[in-house]
């Protein structure tokens, strides 16, 4: 044996020596952990009824149906978020989602969008990019005051050094575009105020996702539409194992079914991601629009 080939396999032997032994400690570590054994066998089971190119098939059919193209939406998205300096789109990146790509759909083959609503601005990157995908549009978009209760207590945002760096680097973001406009308010106040007068021609609903808050929203966003407005709602889960106000619950599913069995809207749903490993918390976006009831 040439001392190469015996270098070559003494390493390949380490390399094996040490696979086996990553494969062993996560092994161990499953089986000290049987509820996660049973997600794994749960996630295997899920893929195998309909696996990610199945679910993708599905999405794109959605899209179709709306008059939207899956694929140039994403290959358009990309170019904004690099004109954005921001990632690549990728469904695992932070909060990057199907929400993006059906904006850049509707910024592709939609060329009526004025105006348009976001309830929820969190650190203003959804809004950036809203603003760049209809960069000729209004966008407004709301969040809670930066003293409200529920503001500092949610989304990490406890610690006050912490918060007011995330507030600096909101506001800077949005002062960088000049067609945003940011209110700061309860989002059950929008019919209080000036807005509303307004109709507009896209509305995201993306503030709390529990009751009564999302039933507000969406009912506020109704009467915030006209008859082509779409309104896209995030964050739908079918079931929860336990629900809250602000970031889980049923709400949103219950409220939109409940106006789609009435015959007051064309809802759709779409999933939010479609990896693999989303399918043990599977989550929906709704895109909806007014039935015409002006007759009645
Ligand atoms: C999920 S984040 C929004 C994410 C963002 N729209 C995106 O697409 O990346 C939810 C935001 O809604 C805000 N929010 C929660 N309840 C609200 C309310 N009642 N009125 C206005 N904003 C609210 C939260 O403060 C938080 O910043």
């Amino acid at each position: 044996m040439t001392s190469m080939s015996f270098i070559r396999k003494n390493s390949n032997a380490r390399i094996l020596i040490k696979e086996s032994g990553m494969m062993a400690f996560k092994l161990l570590k499953l089986i000290k952990n049987p509820l996660k054994i049973i997600n794994l066998i749960k996630l295997e089971y899920l893929e195998f009824r309909c696996n990610t190119n199945k679910r993708i098939d599905s999405q794109t059919k959605i899209y179709k149906e709306l008059g939207l193209q899956r694929d140039k939406s994403i290959k358009h998205l990309n170019v904004i978020l690099k004109q954005l300096g921001l990632n690549k789109y990728d469904e695992d990146y932070g909060m990057y989602s199907e929400h993006l790509i059906i904006f850049a759909g509707i910024a592709l083959e939609k060329k009526n969008i004025d105006s348009v609503l976001e309830i929820g601005t969190y650190d203003a990157i959804s809004t950036t990019i809203l603003s760049a995908l209809f960069e000729n549009s209004k966008i407004y978009t709301i969040d809670l005051k930066n003293n409200d209760p529920i503001y500092k207590q949610t989304y990490s945002r406890e610690d006050s050094e912490i918060r007011n760096r995330f507030n600096i680097a909101r506001d800077k973001i949005i002062a960088s575009r000049n067609n945003i406009e940011f209110i700061q308010m309860n989002s059950l106040a929008i019919m209080q105020t000036t807005l509303r007068k307004k109709k507009f021609d896209l509305i995201w609903i993306d503030g709390a996702h529990g009751y009564p808050f999302v039933c507000s929203d969406i009912m506020n966003s109704i009467a915030l539409a006209h008859q082509s407005t779409i309104i896209m709602c995030d964050d739908i889960w079918e079931s929860v194992d336990k629900s809250d106000q602000i970031y889980k619950s049923i709400a949103s599913w219950e409220t939109l079914n409940c106006l789609k069995y009435a015959e007051l809207i064309d809802l759709y749903f779409f999933l939010k991601r479609v990896g693999k490993i989303h399918l043990n918390n599977k989550k929906f976006i709704a895109y909806f629009k007014l039935k015409d009831l002006s007759t009645i």
